[in-house]
């Protein structure tokens, strides 16, 4: 099966990194150009979530999974309004898990304004430092303050599981959830050969790091800029 997988930057390999439990060949797009999302407006995340669909749909995948918290919480009823193929979001199967649960959410300004998940709290400055691949200790010491002893936290934008680690060596006490773990174990899917395409609109050093940490796998990378019309 082919499966189209996108998000705005790098966020999305720690959802593409669950789906490779199950081989597949996977179309995957990272628009790191125009990262991040989490400020855009609804209707520049519509024209911008289409452009890379239609780019997946060139390559013929059979399905596409929304790996962007930020796409799922603002367009995805537009998107499968619009679009024929299956399209699953990566935010559903993880409200579905924490249903009668208390938890807190760390999300995009755009997920939180959504009001799709409780308790969300807006870590603006997050994704830009994941995708230069540097430290976030600082700003995370700020927004794990607000976050009560013990607590669920869902990771409620997908470019935060990277930093499971420095998130866990401050807060040890907290129960982190990952939402491509969630629909990854949701979806099931069958398996294939494994074939992984990344493409990118900007390839850097920063990216490939990037990369290395996440997927540990074979992988064609490619470096794709598609036009947005505004
Ligand atoms: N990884 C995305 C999300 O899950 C987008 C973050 C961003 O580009 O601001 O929300």
């Amino acid at each position: 099966m082919k499966i189209g997988v996108f998000d705005s930057g790098v966020g999305g390999l720690t959802v593409l990194k669950e789906l490779l439990r199950y081989p597949n060949e996977y179309y995957y797009f990272g628009d790191n150009i125009n990262v991040p999302y989490g400020t855009k407006t609804k209707y520049e995340l519509q024209i911008l979530s289409s452009k890379i669909i239609d780019f997946l749909l060139s390559k013929n995948v059979d399905m596409i999974i929304i790996a962007c918290g930020t796409i799922s919480a603002n367009v995805y009823e537009y998107l499968k309004n619009k679009y024929d193929i299956p399209i699953y979001d990566i935010i559903s199967p993880t409200l579905e898990y924490l249903k009668n649960k208390t938890y807190y959410t760390f999300a995009t300004s755009m997920t939180c304004k959504s009001k799709i998940f409780n308790n969300s709290i807006e870590c603006p400055l997050l994704v830009p430092l994941i995708e230069n691949n540097q430290k976030a200790t600082k700003e995370l010491k700020e927004y794990l303050n607000s976050i009560p002893n013990n607590s669920n936290l869902v990771l409620g934008c997908t470019h935060y599981p990277i930093l499971t680690e420095e998130i866990l060596t401050l807060r040890p006490d907290l129960n982190l959830i990952n939402m491509g773990k969630i629909l990854s174990d949701k979806l099931n899917l069958e398996s294939h050969e494994l074939k992984i395409r990344l493409y990118f609109s900007k390839v850097d050093h920063n990216l490939i790091s990037n990369i290395e940490k996440i997927i540990d796998k074979d992988y064609q990378l490619e470096e794709v800029c598609l036009n947005y019309q505004k």
